[in-house]
């Protein structure tokens, strides 16, 4: 009988390299998937595409060219890490979930006396591009170092590239010697005491009278916590709280973006809002905002009009659900509009971690529509953009 021929070392050897070679494979396509992701996981830390949690706090987002780019504070670890060590970062993303990190794009400065030298406060960056000129232009929020939250101004970088580098430009409040559209000439020059004790009924009708916009007609309105929004005729506005975060300001950029036309309105006079964040739905403005308890949560409310002028209504909490009345334990930075997808917004919020600033998640949920067509968000551990198409 003629024997089955053995096998030999040559052919073992090579289908134990096939073999290994597949293993390999697999392991790296394993591990590759595993650094994908496909999905927003709420809370979770969320790691770009280096495999390192996302670093871009009170951000804002910019389409440009098919891809969104991502700005954010650049937080560090430790008890400075509020303030601004490093700059403003980028990240790009074409699907949303998986972001390549595109470094600082404008970073502090080491000369001391600049308006944002290192140890400045750097807050919820924006960018938007701008079609006649071709730049793209962020404006942040700006607090000059060594003096808290007192300087609230607002500051321009622009750029070429939407990847930067951005170059400082300037720092300023807004509006200096302007009174905001409709606000009476009686107003204007009404008298208050200047005594007038702090969250009692007069000082209340004070202020929605326009005692803090008196104070700083000359010098220029404080600027706090700001969105920009671009409307669909190619207006820009920007948004921030103003009067001691009592009120919130609403103004015109001129056709460049880099300035302020002077057209301005208050809405909700002592109302307390910060951290807005305004989007546009079939005609309606919505404008989403938290109150004001600094790094701690409290609850969301949302605005709506027909016009960025108004009148602005007020709709309420938009959140439903456990921890609604906490934002899901975050704040409004951004809402944003999904390109492809027909009323399809996110909600982009920041849940803070002041003792180590690194640390901040972010709370991304969708924005649904009852059937009043009123906004609402609903808390979900994972989902996916497919929510959109329901
Ligand atoms: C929050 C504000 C943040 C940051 C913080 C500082 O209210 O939204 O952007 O300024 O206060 O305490």
């Amino acid at each position: 009988m003629k024997k089955k021929p053995a096998v030999t070392s040559k052919k073992l050897y090579l289908s134990l390299s096939l073999l290994a070679i597949v293993a390999l494979a697999s392991c790296k396509f394993k591990e590759q998937e595993a650094k994908y992701n496909h999905s927003f996981k709420p809370g979770k830390i969320w790691v770009d595409t280096d495999s390192l949690h996302i670093n871009a706090h009170g951000g804002g987002i910019l389409y440009y060219d098919n891809t969104y780019y991502w700005f954010g504070e650049f937080k560090t670890a430790g008890p400075d890490g509020n303030s601004a060590q490093v700059g403003v970062s980028c990240y790009s993303s074409t699907d949303l979930y998986n972001w390549e990190n595109e470094g600082i794009v404008l970073p502090v400065s080491n000369e001391a006396g600049s308006d944002i030298e290192k140890g400045s406060v750097i807050e919820r960056p924006k960018v938007i591009y701008n079609e006649k000129t071709g730049k793209f232009v962020m404006w942040f929020h700006l607090e000059l170092k060594g003096q808290g939250y007192g300087a609230a101004r607002t500051a321009l970088a622009v750029s070429d590239n939407a990847v930067g580098p951005y170059t400082f430009v300037k720092s300023l409040r807004p509006n200096a010697q302007q009174w905001p559209m409709d606000y009476s000439q009686e107003l204007r020059t009404k008298a208050y005491d200047p005594e007038l004790k702090w969250w009692t009924p007069s000082w209340y009708k004070a202020i929605d009278q326009g005692m803090f916009l008196q104070r700083d007609f000359e010098g220029g309105q404080m600027s706090r916590d700001m969105q920009l929004f671009v409307d669909d005729d190619g207006k820009a506005y920007h948004i921030h709280s103003s009067e001691d975060n009592l009120t919130l300001h609403i103004s015109e950029l001129t056709d460049d973006f880099q300035g302020f036309t002077g057209r301005y309105t208050r809405i909700f006079p002592a109302g307390h809002n910060e951290a807005p964040a305004l989007f546009k739905k079939d005609d309606i403005y919505y404008l989403m905002a938290s109150g004001c308890t600094g790094w701690e949560p409290n609850e969301a409310r949302m605005f709506e009009a027909r016009s960025i002028w108004g009148p602005w209504d007020s709709l309420g909490n938009p959140c439903v659900g456990e921890d609604a009345h906490l934002t899901f334990h975050s704040q409004s930075t951004y809402i944003l509009p999904v390109q492809g997808k027909e009323d399809a917004f996110i909600y982009m919020g920041d849940r803070w971690t002041p003792e180590n600033p690194i640390d901040g998640r972010y709370i991304w949920l969708p924005i649904q529509f009852d059937e009043s067509g009123k906004p609402v968000v609903n808390w979900y551990d994972e989902w996916n953009l497919s929510i959109f198409d329901n």
